[in-house]
Protein backbone atom coordinates (compact mmCIF):
# COMPACT_ATOMS: atom_id res chain seq x y z
CA UNK A 1 0.00 0.00 0.00
CA UNK A 2 2.85 1.93 0.94
CA UNK A 3 4.84 1.59 -2.37
CA UNK A 4 1.45 2.52 -4.14
CA UNK A 5 1.05 5.79 -2.22
CA UNK A 6 4.47 6.59 -3.29
CA UNK A 7 3.89 5.80 -6.77
CA UNK A 8 0.77 7.40 -6.95
CA UNK A 9 2.50 11.04 -5.47
CA UNK A 10 5.09 10.76 -8.15
CA UNK A 11 2.73 10.31 -10.83
CA UNK A 12 0.50 13.11 -9.51
CA UNK A 13 4.24 15.53 -9.50
CA UNK A 14 4.92 14.71 -12.64
CA UNK A 15 1.41 15.39 -14.38
CA UNK A 16 1.16 18.68 -12.35
CA UNK A 17 4.04 19.77 -13.93
CA UNK A 18 3.61 18.47 -17.15
CA UNK A 19 0.16 20.48 -16.92
CA UNK A 20 1.73 23.60 -15.42
CA UNK A 21 5.15 26.19 -15.92
CA UNK A 22 5.06 25.62 -19.66
CA UNK A 23 6.67 28.71 -22.06
CA UNK A 24 6.14 31.96 -20.32
CA UNK A 25 4.46 34.31 -22.57
CA UNK A 26 7.46 36.54 -23.39
CA UNK A 27 10.13 34.49 -24.14
CA UNK A 28 11.50 31.52 -22.35
CA UNK A 29 12.55 31.11 -18.67
CA UNK A 30 15.93 30.12 -18.40
CA UNK A 31 16.34 29.85 -14.69
CA UNK A 32 13.20 31.06 -12.58
CA UNK A 33 14.95 32.68 -8.83
CA UNK A 34 12.72 31.82 -5.83
CA UNK A 35 13.67 33.83 -2.09
CA UNK A 36 11.85 32.16 0.32
CA UNK A 37 11.66 33.59 3.87
CA UNK A 38 10.75 31.38 6.93
CA UNK A 39 9.97 32.50 9.93
CA UNK A 40 12.11 30.12 12.15
CA UNK A 41 14.47 26.98 11.41
CA UNK A 42 13.76 24.64 13.92
CA UNK A 43 10.35 24.07 13.51
CA UNK A 44 9.12 20.49 12.53
CA UNK A 45 6.07 20.98 10.16
CA UNK A 46 7.83 23.47 8.68
CA UNK A 47 10.78 22.14 7.83
CA UNK A 48 8.83 18.87 6.77
CA UNK A 49 7.38 21.59 4.16
CA UNK A 50 10.69 23.00 2.97
CA UNK A 51 11.97 19.33 2.42
CA UNK A 52 8.86 18.96 0.14
CA UNK A 53 9.59 22.35 -1.84
CA UNK A 54 12.98 21.42 -2.36
CA UNK A 55 11.69 18.12 -4.03
CA UNK A 56 9.36 19.26 -5.97
CA UNK A 57 11.76 22.03 -7.07
CA UNK A 58 14.20 18.99 -8.31
CA UNK A 59 11.53 17.00 -9.51
CA UNK A 60 10.51 20.13 -12.09
CA UNK A 61 13.82 20.77 -13.23
CA UNK A 62 14.01 17.40 -14.59
CA UNK A 63 11.02 17.57 -16.22
CA UNK A 64 10.56 20.89 -17.69
CA UNK A 65 14.68 21.53 -18.37
CA UNK A 66 14.68 24.94 -16.45
CA UNK A 67 16.53 25.91 -13.47
CA UNK A 68 14.49 26.55 -10.89
CA UNK A 69 17.04 28.31 -8.14
CA UNK A 70 15.51 28.02 -4.57
CA UNK A 71 17.18 30.06 -2.20
CA UNK A 72 16.19 29.74 1.67
CA UNK A 73 16.57 32.09 4.57
CA UNK A 74 15.08 31.83 8.15
CA UNK A 75 14.08 35.13 10.00
CA UNK A 76 14.58 33.35 13.83
CA UNK A 77 11.68 34.70 14.93
CA UNK A 78 12.36 38.18 14.16
CA UNK A 79 10.42 40.28 11.55
CA UNK A 80 12.91 43.09 11.22
CA UNK A 81 15.06 40.27 10.03
CA UNK A 82 12.66 38.73 7.86
CA UNK A 83 11.96 42.23 6.47
CA UNK A 84 15.71 42.64 5.41
CA UNK A 85 15.86 39.08 3.65
CA UNK A 86 12.90 39.79 1.56
CA UNK A 87 14.31 43.46 0.84
CA UNK A 88 17.52 41.74 -0.08
CA UNK A 89 15.51 39.26 -2.62
CA UNK A 90 13.93 41.77 -4.33
CA UNK A 91 17.51 43.87 -4.83
CA UNK A 92 18.96 40.92 -6.75
CA UNK A 93 15.65 40.45 -8.71
CA UNK A 94 14.47 37.23 -7.81
CA UNK A 95 11.22 36.45 -9.72
CA UNK A 96 8.91 35.31 -7.18
CA UNK A 97 9.17 35.82 -2.96
CA UNK A 98 7.37 33.11 -0.91
CA UNK A 99 7.10 34.11 2.91
CA UNK A 100 6.23 32.03 5.97
CA UNK A 101 5.66 35.53 7.82
CA UNK A 102 6.86 35.90 11.57
CA UNK A 103 4.33 38.61 12.35
CA UNK A 104 1.11 38.15 10.45
CA UNK A 105 0.79 41.71 10.90
CA UNK A 106 3.75 43.06 8.97
CA UNK A 107 2.47 41.47 6.00
CA UNK A 108 1.23 44.15 4.88
CA UNK A 109 4.50 46.24 4.16
CA UNK A 110 5.89 42.95 2.36
CA UNK A 111 3.31 43.16 0.29
CA UNK A 112 3.82 46.66 -0.51
CA UNK A 113 7.49 46.04 -1.22
CA UNK A 114 6.67 43.27 -3.37
CA UNK A 115 4.33 45.68 -5.16
CA UNK A 116 6.59 48.50 -5.43
CA UNK A 117 9.17 45.71 -7.56
CA UNK A 118 6.66 44.11 -8.98
CA UNK A 119 7.18 40.88 -8.04
CA UNK A 120 4.79 38.26 -7.06
CA UNK A 121 4.45 37.50 -3.04
CA UNK A 122 3.28 33.95 -2.13
CA UNK A 123 2.32 33.45 1.35
CA UNK A 124 2.24 30.37 3.24
CA UNK A 125 0.95 28.61 6.50
CA UNK A 126 1.27 31.70 8.40
CA UNK A 127 -1.79 33.84 6.78
CA UNK A 128 -1.90 37.44 6.17
CA UNK A 129 -6.04 38.66 6.77
CA UNK A 130 -7.37 39.48 3.23
CA UNK A 131 -7.14 43.26 3.17
CA UNK A 132 -3.23 43.03 3.30
CA UNK A 133 -3.38 40.41 0.15
CA UNK A 134 -6.05 42.96 -1.57
CA UNK A 135 -3.49 45.35 -1.75
CA UNK A 136 -1.43 43.56 -4.17
CA UNK A 137 -2.36 41.87 -7.54
CA UNK A 138 0.18 39.13 -7.22
CA UNK A 139 -0.23 38.61 -3.49
CA UNK A 140 -1.20 34.92 -2.72
CA UNK A 141 -1.79 32.48 0.04
CA UNK A 142 -0.80 28.62 0.31
CA UNK A 143 -1.66 26.82 3.26
CA UNK A 144 -5.14 25.02 4.86
CA UNK A 145 -8.59 25.50 6.65
CA UNK A 146 -7.44 26.54 10.31
CA UNK A 147 -11.23 25.41 11.61
CA UNK A 148 -11.43 22.28 9.29
CA UNK A 149 -8.20 21.43 11.67
CA UNK A 150 -9.79 22.26 14.78
CA UNK A 151 -13.16 20.79 13.79
CA UNK A 152 -11.15 17.34 13.03
CA UNK A 153 -9.22 17.33 15.80
CA UNK A 154 -12.46 17.92 18.09
CA UNK A 155 -14.00 15.09 16.40
CA UNK A 156 -10.95 12.52 17.46
CA UNK A 157 -12.03 12.92 20.71
CA UNK A 158 -16.03 12.74 20.03
CA UNK A 159 -15.74 9.51 18.25
CA UNK A 160 -13.99 8.21 21.08
CA UNK A 161 -16.48 9.28 23.52
CA UNK A 162 -19.46 8.04 21.33
CA UNK A 163 -17.79 4.61 21.10
CA UNK A 164 -16.85 4.50 24.59
CA UNK A 165 -17.87 7.34 27.31
CA UNK A 166 -15.75 5.61 30.12
CA UNK A 167 -12.41 5.80 27.78
CA UNK A 168 -12.29 9.24 27.96
CA UNK A 169 -14.45 10.24 30.81
CA UNK A 170 -12.35 8.25 33.30
CA UNK A 171 -13.81 9.61 36.51
CA UNK A 172 -17.57 9.03 35.17
CA UNK A 173 -18.70 12.35 36.52
CA UNK A 174 -20.02 12.94 32.44
CA UNK A 175 -17.88 16.00 31.61
CA UNK A 176 -14.52 15.84 30.18
CA UNK A 177 -11.71 17.48 31.59
CA UNK A 178 -8.95 18.58 29.66
CA UNK A 179 -5.86 20.92 29.21
CA UNK A 180 -5.17 22.76 25.81
CA UNK A 181 -1.56 23.44 24.42
CA UNK A 182 -1.58 26.19 22.25
CA UNK A 183 0.93 27.19 19.58
CA UNK A 184 2.30 30.85 19.18
CA UNK A 185 -0.63 33.64 20.45
CA UNK A 186 -0.88 35.43 16.47
CA UNK A 187 -0.86 32.29 14.60
CA UNK A 188 -4.05 31.66 13.04
CA UNK A 189 -3.87 28.23 13.94
CA UNK A 190 -3.65 28.44 17.57
CA UNK A 191 -6.63 30.78 17.82
CA UNK A 192 -8.67 28.81 15.79
CA UNK A 193 -7.87 25.61 16.43
CA UNK A 194 -8.28 26.03 20.14
CA UNK A 195 -11.86 27.25 19.42
CA UNK A 196 -13.17 25.12 16.63
CA UNK A 197 -11.52 21.48 18.29
CA UNK A 198 -13.90 22.52 22.18
CA UNK A 199 -16.75 23.90 19.94
CA UNK A 200 -16.97 20.81 18.06
CA UNK A 201 -16.99 18.68 21.30
CA UNK A 202 -19.80 20.84 23.03
CA UNK A 203 -21.56 20.92 19.42
CA UNK A 204 -21.53 16.82 20.01
CA UNK A 205 -23.21 17.43 22.97
CA UNK A 206 -20.03 16.57 25.30
CA UNK A 207 -19.92 18.64 28.61
CA UNK A 208 -16.54 20.10 28.83
CA UNK A 209 -14.09 21.63 31.47
CA UNK A 210 -10.77 22.99 31.27
CA UNK A 211 -8.89 22.54 33.62
CA UNK A 212 -5.44 24.62 32.10
CA UNK A 213 -4.69 26.20 29.31
CA UNK A 214 -1.46 27.61 28.38
CA UNK A 215 1.07 28.60 25.32
CA UNK A 216 4.25 26.41 24.07
CA UNK A 217 4.67 28.13 20.78
CA UNK A 218 4.41 24.64 19.26
CA UNK A 219 7.56 23.72 21.08
CA UNK A 220 7.67 20.06 22.34
CA UNK A 221 10.05 21.22 25.20
CA UNK A 222 7.79 24.62 26.36
CA UNK A 223 4.62 21.36 26.30
CA UNK A 224 6.48 19.10 28.24
CA UNK A 225 7.35 21.63 30.97
CA UNK A 226 3.76 23.01 31.07
CA UNK A 227 2.21 19.72 31.53
CA UNK A 228 4.74 18.41 33.98
CA UNK A 229 3.17 21.07 36.34
CA UNK A 230 -0.24 19.91 35.22
CA UNK A 231 0.48 16.28 35.90
CA UNK A 232 1.56 17.16 39.35
CA UNK A 233 -1.33 19.50 40.35
CA UNK A 234 -4.41 17.91 38.56
CA UNK A 235 -2.94 14.42 37.94
CA UNK A 236 -5.32 12.03 36.72
CA UNK A 237 -7.82 14.34 36.66
CA UNK A 238 -6.73 15.43 33.39
CA UNK A 239 -8.69 13.36 31.04
CA UNK A 240 -7.96 14.73 27.34
CA UNK A 241 -4.89 16.99 26.45
CA UNK A 242 -5.71 18.98 23.42
CA UNK A 243 -2.46 20.44 21.54
CA UNK A 244 -2.66 22.73 18.53
CA UNK A 245 -0.09 20.53 17.14
CA UNK A 246 1.85 17.07 17.28
CA UNK A 247 4.83 18.25 18.81
CA UNK A 248 3.52 19.94 21.19
CA UNK A 249 1.44 16.87 21.88
CA UNK A 250 4.62 14.85 22.07
CA UNK A 251 5.93 17.34 24.43
CA UNK A 252 2.58 16.02 26.58
CA UNK A 253 3.67 12.47 25.83
CA UNK A 254 7.47 13.17 27.24
CA UNK A 255 6.01 14.59 30.24
CA UNK A 256 4.35 11.08 31.17
CA UNK A 257 7.20 9.37 30.31
CA UNK A 258 9.09 11.64 32.69
CA UNK A 259 6.33 11.12 35.71
CA UNK A 260 6.31 7.69 35.10
CA UNK A 261 2.14 7.84 34.63
CA UNK A 262 1.67 5.17 32.73
CA UNK A 263 -2.29 5.05 32.38
CA UNK A 264 -2.62 8.39 29.07
CA UNK A 265 -5.31 10.14 28.91
CA UNK A 266 -6.90 10.82 25.46
CA UNK A 267 -4.20 12.78 23.63
CA UNK A 268 -5.05 14.98 20.08
CA UNK A 269 -2.72 16.81 18.30
CA UNK A 270 -2.64 18.14 14.58
CA UNK A 271 -0.11 17.91 11.50
CA UNK A 272 0.95 14.09 10.72
CA UNK A 273 4.38 14.61 11.50
CA UNK A 274 6.45 11.38 11.50
CA UNK A 275 6.56 11.23 15.09
CA UNK A 276 3.22 12.29 15.91
CA UNK A 277 2.05 9.43 13.06
CA UNK A 278 4.16 6.96 15.17
CA UNK A 279 2.47 7.87 18.39
CA UNK A 280 -1.15 7.47 17.03
CA UNK A 281 0.16 3.94 15.69
CA UNK A 282 1.74 2.53 18.65
CA UNK A 283 -1.27 4.19 20.49
CA UNK A 284 0.11 6.68 22.58
CA UNK A 285 -2.14 9.08 20.68
CA UNK A 286 -5.71 9.20 19.98
CA UNK A 287 -5.18 10.73 16.45
CA UNK A 288 -3.94 13.53 14.51
CA UNK A 289 -5.10 15.56 11.85
CA UNK A 290 -2.95 14.97 8.68
CA UNK A 291 -1.58 18.75 7.33
CA UNK A 292 -0.62 18.31 3.98
CA UNK A 293 3.09 19.54 3.72
CA UNK A 294 3.47 17.87 0.49
CA UNK A 295 0.47 18.73 -1.48
CA UNK A 296 1.25 22.42 -0.14
CA UNK A 297 4.51 22.75 -1.19
CA UNK A 298 3.55 21.18 -4.88
CA UNK A 299 0.91 24.25 -4.72
CA UNK A 300 3.93 26.62 -3.87
CA UNK A 301 6.07 25.51 -6.71
CA UNK A 302 3.44 25.06 -9.27
CA UNK A 303 1.87 28.90 -8.25
CA UNK A 304 5.78 30.35 -8.35
CA UNK A 305 6.72 29.18 -11.69
CA UNK A 306 3.36 30.37 -12.99
CA UNK A 307 3.79 33.41 -11.66
CA UNK A 308 7.43 33.75 -13.15
CA UNK A 309 6.57 32.74 -16.14
CA UNK A 310 3.89 34.90 -16.68
CA UNK A 311 1.51 32.10 -17.18
CA UNK A 312 -2.70 31.91 -16.66
CA UNK A 313 -3.30 30.63 -13.20
CA UNK A 314 -6.79 29.06 -14.66
CA UNK A 315 -6.08 25.45 -13.95
CA UNK A 316 -5.03 26.48 -10.32
CA UNK A 317 -7.99 25.34 -7.79
CA UNK A 318 -8.05 29.19 -6.61
CA UNK A 319 -10.21 30.12 -3.99
CA UNK A 320 -11.27 33.40 -4.18
CA UNK A 321 -9.01 34.03 -6.20
CA UNK A 322 -5.87 34.20 -4.20
CA UNK A 323 -6.04 31.20 -2.14
CA UNK A 324 -4.74 27.64 -2.54
CA UNK A 325 -5.49 25.25 -0.12
CA UNK A 326 -5.09 21.67 0.86
CA UNK A 327 -8.36 19.72 2.74
CA UNK A 328 -6.87 18.13 6.38
CA UNK A 329 -7.45 14.57 7.20
CA UNK A 330 -8.60 12.97 10.57
CA UNK A 331 -5.67 10.25 11.40
CA UNK A 332 -6.04 7.06 13.99
CA UNK A 333 -4.17 4.41 14.54
CA UNK A 334 -6.29 2.62 11.48
CA UNK A 335 -5.15 4.73 8.48
CA UNK A 336 -1.58 6.80 10.08
CA UNK A 337 0.60 3.66 8.58
CA UNK A 338 -0.64 5.01 5.74
CA UNK A 339 0.47 8.56 6.02
CA UNK A 340 4.02 8.09 7.23
CA UNK A 341 5.02 7.14 3.96
CA UNK A 342 3.93 10.81 2.50
CA UNK A 343 6.28 11.82 5.02
C1 LIG B 1 1.61 23.79 12.27
C2 LIG B 1 2.59 23.84 13.40
C3 LIG B 1 3.71 24.79 13.04
C4 LIG B 1 3.17 26.16 12.67
C5 LIG B 1 4.27 27.07 12.21
C6 LIG B 1 1.11 25.19 11.99
O1 LIG B 1 0.23 25.15 10.89
O2 LIG B 1 0.52 22.97 12.62
O3 LIG B 1 3.13 22.60 13.67
O4 LIG B 1 4.58 24.91 14.14
O5 LIG B 1 2.21 26.02 11.65
O6 LIG B 1 3.81 28.29 11.74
Amino acid sequence: MQTIRRAAAILLAVLFLLASCGKPQDGPVDTIKIGVSVYRQDDTFISLLVDHLNEYAKTYEQIKGVKLQLDFSYAQYNQSLQNDQIDGFLQKDYDVVLVNVVDRTAAGGLVDKAKTAQKPIIFFNREPVREDLDRWRLAYYVGADAAESGELEGRLLVDAYMDDPARLDRNGDGVLQYVMLEGDPGHQDSMIRTETSVRTLTQAGIRTEKLASSIANWQRVQASTKMLLWIEKFGSRIEAVIANNDDMALGALDAYANTGVADLPAIVGIDGTPGGLQAVSDGRMLGTVYNDSSSQARHLIQLACQLAAGESLESLPLTDSKYLLTPYIHITSENAALYSDAE
